[in-house]
Order: structure tokens, then C-alpha cells, then sequence
């Protein structure tokens, strides 16, 4: 049998732990036709979901369902290549009929494509060069969608990126096209949550009170208990409440790092055996120590004050006041007014994460590794 715990690629739906309310409620609004902004800080298991949603009833039966990854995208161009690309793909498997109308409507490159001489399809061999107009295309596009047979989803995951595209107007543009779609309903996904925030949540920006927010919690400590359990038990290994738990706590219900963890402590258990909390650590600071490099080299291109304020942030763990004399002596500071722009620096790389005023880590592992520091 193989490893149930999964850390790449896809996750068949017997090795997906639960999020069965989550993506009922996700499917819910985007079959009533909402827009939906869902965020949760890194490796909670957004994107996860919404592969799990679009496989789905009825998105797996009765829609058209496109993803779309933007992280590597920095202009427009490359987000209309990226769309059309994935639009393009996820048809050919679908519907020809769809694929050939939806080649037909983008005026603006399909004397691009070339064709299969057997089957009569078209190929994508486009490149990026080919998108001359990509706002014509963007439109075609759209316009495809809305002509579909079937309604359609499109998820644009990673979408804080757009804030970093060279061209400034692309908010604004986005929205103006999808107040009037009909027949497409739109998923943003992302994890830098102040971005998102400020795009979805500021009454200057396009996209203000234009989608329903959906933040996505962590999996709770008792279902992935439910989960591991079943599947130890199944091989006939056992794993003790405790010992979930500990893991559970130590990786801050991280859903990655709980996966991870909980798939070497699979391999490492023997069949009739129980695991133990010391194969636990040993497999967390393995983990540690797989990252180490890529942890220091991070740091080493730190500033110090920065590196001073993330290892007083790293310290409390949860820290709290981080402007207050109190903090600032504590940890021996420079001043409030170094703390506020190095805190800006570290929330804009992601590096920590800021909610209800409380500061921490973005990475859990990195937290870990700074505190052994
Ligand atoms: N429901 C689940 N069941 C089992 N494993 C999961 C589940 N959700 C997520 N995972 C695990 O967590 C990893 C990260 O999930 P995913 O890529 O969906 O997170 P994300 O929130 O999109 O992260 P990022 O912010 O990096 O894009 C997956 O590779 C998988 O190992
Ligand atoms: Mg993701």
C-alpha cells in the first residue's frame, strides 16, 4: 500500500481529509452565482480544495471549471497567455465542439494556432510573443466563456499578484469585465492577506464589496485524528490522540507540515506497532533540517533590523504591541519608528503575517528554526 499521507501532486478523494462544509460551502455560492475571494495564510489547503470542489457534483458534471496558478505572472500579457493556456486545455479534454467555438472567438490570435492533420484540432503552440493586444484577447476570452454551453468557473489562484503587474489599471479592467459576465462566476484565491484584504476590502480599489470572503480555517485537530487514525488502523499501526495532538500544536495545525510530518512517522511505524514521540521530534527536526540552508541563506539576505525585529517577533511566538516601548525594550530595539518600517518590509515578503494586530511568523517551520536559533 502506499503512503496515505500525501505532500505532492494530486490528492485522490480517499486521501483527502475532510473540508466536506468548506467546499459544500464554496460550491454553494458559486452555483448561486457568487464571486468568491478565499484566503488563508500559506499551505492551509486552498488549492487543494478547490480541486476537491471542482470534482465535485455539479461542477464536475454541469460546469466548465478552469484554474488558473498567476504566482509566476508579472504582466498582463502573461496572465492572458496563462488564462487562454488553461482555458485551452482544460476543453480539449472536455468538448471539442466547445474547444474548436472557443479558438473561433479569439479573433485576435487564432490564426496562430495550427492544427492536428489527423484529428483536424487545433494545438496551442502559441508564445507569449503572439498575444500582441492582450486586452483584445483578455475580452475574447470572457466573451467565449459567456457564449459556453455549460456555466463556467474560473479560479485565479495566487491573485495578490496582480498588485505586483508592471501595467497599474489591471484591477480596475478585471472588474469591469466581470460585473457583466453571466454565465462565469469567479474564484480569487491567495495568501497574502493584507493584499487581498486591501484589493477586496478597500472602498478605493475596483474589486471593493464585489465578492463574498471566504477564509479558510485550518483542518481541526479532531478530524485529522479521524483521518491519520483510519489509516494506521488500517495497516494495522497505531498513533495515540497524543501524539496527533503534539504534532498538530508543534506545526501550529499547518496543514502541509502536518501532512508531511505524518508521512514519515507513517513510514517509520512498523505494522503492529505504536508510534512514538521521539520518532515525532527526530522527524521534526529532520524536517528542520532539510530547510536549513534555504532558511539561512533567507536570513543572510535580511537586514538587520529587520532580522532584529523577526527574531523578537520569532521569540514571543505571538507577539503582541510590537510599537510599545514595553516590546521594543524588551527586545532591545532600535526605536518605533525602525520597528514600523522593518514591520513593512516583512509583511510585504510575507515573511510575518499580521492579524488582529498580533505578529508572526508566515512560515511555521521558519518560526521553528528561529527559535533554535
Ligand atoms: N484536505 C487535505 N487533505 C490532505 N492533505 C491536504 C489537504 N489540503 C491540503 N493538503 C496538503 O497540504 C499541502 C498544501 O495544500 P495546498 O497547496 O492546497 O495549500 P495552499 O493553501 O494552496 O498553499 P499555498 O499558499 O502555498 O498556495 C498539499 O500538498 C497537501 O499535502
Ligand atoms: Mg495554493
Amino acid at each position: 500500500m502506499k503512503n496515505p499521507f500525501i505532500i505532492a501532486g494530486e490528492i485522490p478523494q480517499e486521501y483527502f481529509c475532510d473540508r466536506q462544509e468548506e467546499s459544500k460551502l464554496l460550491i454553494r455560492k458559486l452555483t448561486s452565482g457568487e464571486n468568491v475571494c478565499l484566503f488563508a495564510p500559506r499551505r492551509i489547503g486552498k488549492s487543494k480544495l478547490i480541486h476537491y470542489c471542482y470534482s465535485q457534483n455539479p461542477l464536475q458534471s454541469d460546469y466548465y471549471c478552469f484554474y488558473i496558478d498567476i504566482y509566476h505572472t508579472s504582466t498582463l500579457r502573461e496572465f492572458v497567455y496563462s488564462f487562454g493556456q488553461q482555458v485551452f486545455s482544460t476543453l480539449k479534454g472536455k468538448s471539442d465542439t466547445m474547444l474548436t467555438k472557443f479558438v473561433q472567438t479569439l479573433k485576435s490570435i487564432n490564426a496562430q494556432f495550427s492544427y492536428d492533420a489527423q484529428t483536424n484540432m487545433p494545438a496551442f503552440n502559441l508564445s507569449l510573443g503572439d498575444f500582441q493586444r492582450p486586452d483584445y484577447t483578455l475580452e475574447e476570452i470572457f466573451y467565449a466563456l459567456e457564449q459556453a454551453d455549460k456555466p463556467c468557473v474560473v479560479c485565479f489562484d495566487e491573485f495578490q499578484q496582480i498588485a505586483y503587474y508592471t501595467e497599474k489599471n489591471i484591477e480596475a479592467l478585471l472588474r469591469g469585465h466581470i460585473q457583466n459576465l453571466k454565465n462565469t462566476h469567479f474564484i480569487f484565491s491567495g495568501s497574502s492577506r493584507h493584499l487581498l484584504q486591501e484589493m477586496f476590502h478597500s472602498q478605493a480599489r475596483p474589486f471593493y464589496n464585489s465578492v463574498s470572503t471566504m477564509k479558510l480555517l485550518p483542518i481541526p485537530l479532531e478530524k485529522y485524528y479521524e483521518f491519520a487514525n483510519y489509516w494506521f488502523s488500517k495497516t494495522n499501526k497505531n498513533i495515540p490522540f497524543s501524539i496527533v495532538e503534539h504534532i498538530y500544536t508543534t506545526m501550529e495545525s499547518n496543514t502541509f507540515y502536518l501532512q508531511k510530518t505524518m508521512h514519515e512517522l507513517f513510514e517509520e511505524t512498523s505494522k503492529g506497532e505504536t508510534c512514538t514521540l521521539e520518532q515525532v521530534n527526530q522527524i521534526i527536526n529532520k524536517i528542520i533540517d532539510e530547510n536549513r540552508d534555504i532558511y539561512k541563506h533567507l536570513l543572510s539576505m535580511i537586514p538587520i533590523r529587520q532580522k532584529e525585529l523577526l527574531f523578537a517577533i520569532a521569540k514571543d511566538g505571538k507577539a503582541e504591541k510590537i510599537m510599545s516601548s514595553s516590546f521594543i525594550h524588551r527586545h532591545k530595539l532600535i526605536s518605533s519608528s525602525a520597528v514600523q518600517t522593518a514591520m513593512k518590509k516583512l509583511l510585504a515578503l510575507d515573511i510575518i503575517t499580521e492579524q488582529d494586530n498580533v505578529f508572526s511568523i508566515s512560515d511555521v517551520l521558519f518560526a521553528l528554526y528561529l527559535k533554535e536559533l
